[in-house]
């Protein structure tokens, strides 16, 4: 715990440490891990091609770094505290010592299934522990996880599947929501059509009807059965991947982010006990889906190399009701909260009353995650949540960082409702104006970049290197451009703004406009298509798509419905547009590019002023686009 910051002066001298001597500084962090090998070398970087390398030539195993290092020390701690979605089905605990031995064997059954270092695996489960056995023991064994979330539909699977060249795949045969089930066997069949993976395991969790491949599909209990659980942990390059995920940009097809292995380890381990400031003994609690990177930060990697009780919950936060988020903290008397603004708002929504009935006592720390959180429900949170005595914590990052880069530390750095306030220690921002100047000082505005090499950032996107390269680094020579607009006020504190790209945020989940345009051509009468986000009261931005189609001998309605459920089927359900505008042209300058920025405003409903509108092939459409706004 030597590591750990404890005052605000101690934050601003490590904070400057960090800076002038960033290898000295890292390698004192880095030492207090278990390397098989130590670096030669703490970073090498450029960030032109870009080539980011930390720990270099470093050999570990991120798994013994969880388990073999601790558990003379506390194997009988507590790992995972899981809730089911049912209130009445019993909530399991599993110690470190149990996880390590299911980690060991399930990694055994991968080794048996023929899997090996670098190959790929893609894990399509619910909120389960299995869910973390699997990514664990696909680390033990050098395997590259990619996990898909649960909610995404078979096509954006099977795209996931192709795109990594996935050898298997983890799964269950169905998933709880609320009150429904979920048949997400159904869908892995469906994706695997026209795919090689060789080999599907599938944990049994709803016990609904499924088919069985013969020879390619295995059940969970059956394969494990008998199965050692001793097993030696594969020995990995520091800058051997660790997972891949993907994510939303502004084009197309989702990309491929990789974390690699040594610097994503220090890096997940430190932030995560200094941002929540968590102590041996509490119970710390974030509501992600391990579908998204702060699943895979923030409930599997990060609380587990600090030795921390990390609550994993099945559910949703209003089934059976909307205080089941309340009732969970009591039970388990969770001391760090760390939820989304959006879930935030969608509660907030129906009152203070479901929280009357409990104590929240246990609590000290509240976190917030993946959206700017508006200044009154940030207010909510800490007047009602927090009862005024908990910090919280708005913690700024994203997939690509692979940590959190600017937060508070908990019940140490000043807040201020909507600021995300200061870089954690190793991160050097810069903001930039539209032509590449850093704009120093404080009070200022542009777009957020990162200046120096952190451990846990983006290596590159799966087999795509220059795009990569062409979204993050070259917008402005020698930075890690975010896609965001962030703000630094008179405080020198920092807020962010949003996206500056065409990347929405719909209820904290990543989407990319033409991501939801490509889903809605495949129709059949769709002719073109224009996605833009517009601010939604619960969901922090909604999706609007302004859509031409040939809509003779069908009632708009009726297909409008039927192209909105078009897209959740293509992507999932969390792509579905809130609101589908049939349009009889789109804006369009006179080279052919849409104007999106009117189309934004439209959207808004705020048409006073549109801008300059002259350069418009034909500026009449948007009016029209005006007069058909329901
Ligand atoms: C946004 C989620 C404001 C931001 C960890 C970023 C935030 C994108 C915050 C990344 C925050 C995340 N305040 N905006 N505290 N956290 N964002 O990859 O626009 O799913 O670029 O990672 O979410 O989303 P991602």
């Amino acid at each position: 715990m030597s590591d750990r910051i404890h005052t605000l002066s101690g934050y601003f001298y490590e904070y400057q440490k960090s800076v002038t001597e960033p290898e000295n500084f890292w390698a004192r962090i880095a030492d207090s891990f278990h390397w098989k090998k130590r670096w030669d070398k703490v970073v090498k970087w450029n960030f032109e091609e870009p080539n980011v390398q930390w720990f270099v030539n470093a050999k570990l195993n991120i798994t013994e770094n969880i388990f073999e290092k601790n558990l003379f020390a506390y194997g009988d701690r507590t790992a995972i505290i899981w809730e089911p979605s049912e209130p009445g089905e019993d909530s399991r605990s599993i110690s470190y010592q149990e996880l390590y031995e299911q980690v060991c064997q399930f990694a055994n059954v991968l080794l048996s299934k023929g899997i090996q270092k670098g190959d790929r695996v893609i894990i399509y489960m619910p909120m389960i522990p299995e869910a973390a056995v699997a990514m664990l023991a696909c680390a033990r064994i050098g395997a590259i996880h990619s996990i898909v979330f649960a909610g995404f539909s078979a096509t954006a699977l099977a795209d996931r599947i192709n795109d990594c060249q996935a050898k298997a795949i983890l799964t269950t045969d169905g998933n709880f929501r609320g009150n429904k089930k979920i048949a997400v066997k159904a869908l892995v069949d469906e994706a695997l059509e026209k795919s090689s993976v060789e080999s599907v395991i599938v944990y049994k969790r709803t016990g609904q009807d499924i088919q069985m491949q013969e020879g390619r599909d295995f059940w969970w209990h059956e394969v494990t059965e008998g199965v050692s659980t001793s097993n030696k942990a594969e020995t990995m390059d520091s800058e051997d991947p660790l997972f891949i995920l993907y994510t939303s940009g502004s084009t197309g097809k989702p990309k491929g982010v990789v974390h690699t292995t040594g610097g994503y380890m220090v890096y997940t381990k430190y932030s995560f006990e200094n941002v929540f400031q968590y102590s041996p003994g509490d119970v710390y609690w974030c509501t992600a889906d391990i579908g998204w990177i702060t699943g895979h930060s923030y409930i599997v990697y990060g609380p587990l190399l600090a030795g921390a009780t990390t609550l994993m919950f099945e559910g949703v936060p209003t089934y059976p009701d909307p205080g089941r988020f309340w009732a969970v903290i009591d039970k388990h008397q969770v001391n760090q909260f760390y939820t989304a603004p959006t879930a935030i708002r969608a509660l907030q929504a129906y009152g203070t009353e479901p929280l009357e009935p409990y104590k929240l006592d246990s609590l000290k720390v509240l976190g917030s995650v993946g959206e700017p959180i508006n200044e009154e429900a940030w207010k909510w949170y800490y007047t009602h949540v927090g009862k005024s005595h908990c910090p919280i914590v708005d913690t700024w990052w994203q997939t690509e960082t692979g940590g959190i880069l600017v937060s508070p530390i908990a019940g140490i750095t000043p807040t201020k409702p909507a600021f995300a306030t200061l870089p954690l220690p190793g991160i050097q921002l810069a903001i930039l104006d539209p032509e590449g100047n850093e704009l120093t000082g404080n009070s200022v505005e542009g777009n957020l970049c990162v200046k120096f090499p952190w451990p846990s950032m983006i290596r590159t996107t799966w087999g795509d290197h220059e795009r990569c390269k062409q979204t993050y680094f070259s917008t402005y020579k020698g930075m890690y451009f975010t896609g965001d607009g962030v703000k630094r006020d008179h405080d020198g504190y920092y807020r962010i703004l949003g996206r500056v790209d065409d990347v929405i945020n719909v209820s904290g989940h990543r989407m990319g406009t033409a991501e939801v345009e490509n889903a809605i051509n495949e129709h059949p009468l769709v002719i073109e298509s224009a996605v833009v986000g517009y601010p939604h009261e619960i969901k922090g931005q909604g999706i609007y798509a302004y859509v031409i189609c040939d809509t003779t001998n069908r009632t708009e309605d009726n297909l409008i419905s039927e192209i909105k459920d078009m897209v959740a089927k293509i992507i999932g359900p969390i792509a579905k547009p809130d609101k589908l505008q049939i349009v009889p042209g789109l804006p369009k300058t006179r080279s052919g590019k849409i104007m999106r920025r009117i189309l934004r405003k439209v959207a808004e409903g705020d048409t006073s002023n549109l801008g300059d509108t002259s350069t418009l092939l034909d500026p009449e459409v948007v009016n029209q686009i005006i007069a058909g706004k329901k």
